[in-house]
């Protein structure tokens, strides 16, 4: 995939040309960091969100799904840590106006150092070719361990700070490497302050017994104060998880990147209780697994790479994200965080109820500890949309636009296409999509020449057409027309269902 401002830019038009996301209310200019998901989009986001349910829901017998409020007691965000440690520490350009997070603007200087290295080692390996030891290369060449190690020490020094509250060591280290506005090139920064990113709200009608609520930051929250509730009623065992999906709102100081970071965004969170001493165990069972799961969807295993933290939050004793390429590079798409028994405890601490498990072998409790896997709905969509964009030279030297969607995720499933508006094919196109519609979402198109009609269903990501012809009336079979490779087969109407479920089943995928 094109790593590049044009792939993007072009994403972000096409999103909106056909369809998949619009910004919010755009008839008032909009809402800045926040967006609305239109008619193909809104397809999309739920097919992932189906794709990762099933994986981990119906997948492990071990896993049950909630749904929890979005508004709650608001004791659970003193509790969680979020009233007090869930700041971004922020810089304000005195030139430009501009907010930057002081964190961002160092790992972006520090991955720059990355890439000097990277490029080094790819051009030895130009020149080496096949005999290339990429390891003995790394640990000896003079520039890549200089680079590394300046990468190290630039990134172990502001995690000391962040972790230490040395908001003026962040600012002399910013300073210090001579960082500057990345749009204007100014260095005259403000100091370091925190910023705490929960977005507050009231409940109740007179401004007097009004009580201060948060919408929540992380749907986490929501298991953790429902842990004994479905451990429960559920009667579940150690070790077992609780799955959720659902909205979270961060006001974020730099909202950018179109979908990547929001300030109203989906989270798909599975809390994974197990026994203390164990989660080591997990976390690596966890982080194995959600990188097999991105990928089953062939975006490309060379598009992922793991990212250990530094500084970790304040409930982690071991956290790694998945990251993937983006357009505009490697970032974070998912979390994996070993989160002790940090919440539970901290929850039973603040109301004062015990939230553990009684094991009947040791007949003793004991506060889980918890794995953490968490991914943005959103951000999924986003590697999703951009790895699936294409500008496609043809033989014939014409070019189309395709998204390449896995199919299992296209909003459309196949578009019928009856070859003219008479003779009675419009009918038996009709009739089709009355058979397909109970398993898949199907489209019916009859306008401009039947060519045209493939590249709009190939731009906006639809993995079959369907044509019934003249052919059809006389043995009732279709052109069945493949996206990816545009080649076309004639099959029986009766076996349309079929050959589509060979391609589109989660079964097929998810295995
Ligand atoms: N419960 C743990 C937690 O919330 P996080 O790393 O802050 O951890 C998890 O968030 C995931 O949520 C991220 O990997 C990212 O995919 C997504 N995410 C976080 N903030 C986001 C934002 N402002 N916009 C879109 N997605 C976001």
């Amino acid at each position: 995939m094109a790593n590049n401002e044009d792939q993007f830019k072009k994403v972000i038009s096409h999103a909106k040309e056909y369809g998949y996301i619009f910004g919010s209310s755009e008839i008032y200019d909009g809402l800045s960091a926040v967006y609305d998901y239109g008619q193909n989009g809104v397809e999309l986001k739920k097919n992932i969100r189906e794709y990762w349910w099933r994986s981990m829901v119906y997948m492990h017998q071990n896993i049950v799904g909630l749904d929890a409020a979005i508004l709650m007691h608001p004791t659970t965000w003193k509790a969680s840590g979020h009233v007090d440690a869930f700041n971004d520490p922020l810089i304000d350009n005195k030139d430009s106006k501009k907010r930057f997070r002081a964190d961002v603007l160092i790992e972006d200087y520090a991955e720059k150092i990355h890439q000097k290295a990277q490029k080094e080692i790819d051009k030895a390996k130009k020149r080496f070719g096949e005999s290339f030891d990429e390891a003995q290369f790394v640990a000896t060449n003079d520039r890549v361990v200089r680079y590394k190690k300046e990468q190290k020490e630039i990134l172990e020094r502001m995690a000391r700070s962040l972790e230490a509250e040395d908001l003026a060591d962040v600012k002399a280290l910013i300073e210090e490497l001579g960082i500057a506005d990345p749009d204007t090139g100014s260095k005259n920064w403000t100091d370091v302050r925190q910023f705490n990113l929960m977005f507050g709200t009231k409940l109740g009608a007179s401004a007097e017994s009004a009580t201060d609520l948060y919408l929540r930051p992380e749907t986490a929250q929501g298991i953790f104060v429902n842990f004994l509730n479905v451990q429960k009623s559920g009667r579940m065992k150690i070790p077992f998880g609780i799955a959720q999906t659902g909205k979270a709102f961060r006001n974020e100081i730099v909202a950018r990147q179109f979908i990547f970071r929001m300030r109203e965004f989906e989270q798909m969170e599975m809390q994974f209780f197990v026994k203390p001493g164990e989660e080591m165990k997990w976390y690596e069972y966890w982080k194995e697994t959600r990188l097999n799961w991105h990928h089953s969807l062939g975006l490309g295993k060379e598009n992922y790479r793991f990212h250990d933290h530094e500084k970790l939050a304040h409930y982690a004793n071991a956290a790694a994200d998945i990251e993937f390429n983006f357009p505009f590079g490697f970032k974070e798409l998912e979390g994996i965080h070993s989160r002790t028994d940090f919440d539970l405890k901290a929850h039973e601490e603040f109301s004062g109820k015990k939230l553990q498990f009684f094991d009947h072998e040791t007949n003793k409790n004991y506060t889980p500890y918890v794995v953490e896997t968490s991914i943005g709905l959103d951000r999924m969509f986003l590697a999703v949309m951009s790895n699936s964009l294409e500008e496609e030279t043809l033989e014939d030297g014409s070019t189309r636009t395709v998204l390449k969607l896995p199919s299992i995720l296209a909003p459309v499933k196949a578009a019928v296409l009856p070859l003219v508006k008479k003779d009675g094919l419009p009918e038996i196109a009709e009739k089709i999509i009355e058979d397909l519609k109970w398993d898949y979402n199907v489209t019916y198109d009859e306008k401009d020449a039947v060519g045209r009609r493939y590249r709009r269903q190939d731009a906006n990501g639809t993995p079959f057409c369907i044509t019934v012809d003249h052919q059809t009336k006389e043995d009732n079979t279709v052109t069945i027309r493949y996206r990816d490779s545009m080649e076309q087969e004639r099959i029986a109407i009766e076996d349309i269902a079929s050959k589509m479920e060979e391609t589109i089943s989660f079964k097929k995928w998810l295995s």
